[in-house]
């Protein structure tokens, strides 16, 4: 069985389990931190280059959020220290920013996620440096594909494994691996609260997708084998075999009559190529 629990206004919610249902101020809270979210990874498409450092990145990540009067909610969550995560080739998720420098043709995701008035507005998109390969621009592209297919199947009335089993479908046709460890997740006042959004599912399972719900989905996609690792740093997740992996993640809600997608890019860079 699974809990719902509507919350509104300033309602103090807890990690307790239950799958929260939002009113019209959590949508409003919602897609204030969502737009800043996606005007970030607006201007981080200006960032990317080959030469440049990953740290450089996060330092303007930190800067745009901090002039907006937003928070990096990353910034000391759990004990991590950066203001983003950039996840470069067969990283799959977690990257940590630093000296790494870019060089043509690595693709990247960069991960974002503002605090804006108590409110988390989570997002990824995937970013060239230089030229990739044409087998490293079909994964990202195929990935951007399993996101808004994942979306579209996010209905009120559906259940919450009809999205992974769209996403697996997908990705099962290019014969790409889908990460099992790392999942989308309910998010509002809490960056990571129920409900899990895995990205491989079977359709008509779990908990039904109701009006009032956030979560994220981000499906992080494998060229190779879906197993990933931890590396000793305690963050970075890779492919076991080595295999570029690429993930674009959207904040939304469950409507009345379909879904909202809180971090749409405002001038339309969701997906490479940007320019
Ligand atoms: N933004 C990531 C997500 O999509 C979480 C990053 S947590 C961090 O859920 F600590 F690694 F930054
Ligand atoms: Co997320
Ligand atoms: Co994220």
């Amino acid at each position: 069985m699974h809990e719902y629990q509507i919350v509104d206004g300033d309602q103090t919610v807890l990690r307790d389990g239950t799958i929260k249902l939002h009113g019209p101020d959590g949508f409003d809270a919602m897609r204030k931190a969502g737009r800043l979210a996606a005007e970030i990874l607006d201007a981080c498409a200006e960032l990317v280059r080959p030469g440049v450092t990953t740290g450089s990145i996060d330092d303007a990540v930190r800067g745009m959020m901090l002039d907006a009067g937003a928070v990096p909610a990353t910034l000391g969550y759990r004990g991590y220290a950066h203001s983003s995560c950039i996840s470069i080739n067969h990283v799959i998720c977690h990257g940590i920013p630093g000296d790494k420098v870019l060089k043509d043709g690595d693709i990247l995701n960069i991960d974002v996620t503002p605090l804006v008035d108590g409110w988390h507005g989570d997002s990824s998109r995937m970013f060239y440096a230089g030229e990739p390969s044409l087998k490293a621009k079909k994964l990202v592209e195929v990935t951007y594909e399993c996101l808004m297919l994942g979306i579209a199947a996010a209905q009120p009335g559906a259940r919450l494994g009809d999205i992974g089993a769209a996403i697996e479908a997908h990705a099962n046709q290019f014969r790409y691996g889908v990460v099992r460890e790392f999942c989308g997740h309910g998010l509002g006042r809490l960056f990571h609260d129920a409900p899990e959004v895995v990205h491989a599912a079977k359709a008509g399972t779990g908990p039904e997708l109701k009006p009032g719900m956030f979560f994220t989905i981000e499906p992080m996609i494998n060229l190779g084998k879906p197993w990933a690792k931890v590396l000793g740093d305690g963050w970075t997740a890779v492919t076991r075999d080595k295999s570029l992996s690429a993930q674009f993640e959207h904040s939304i809600a469950i409507t009345e009559t379909g879904n909202e997608i809180f971090t749409k890019s405002p001038t339309g860079r969701d997906c490479p190529p940007y320019f």
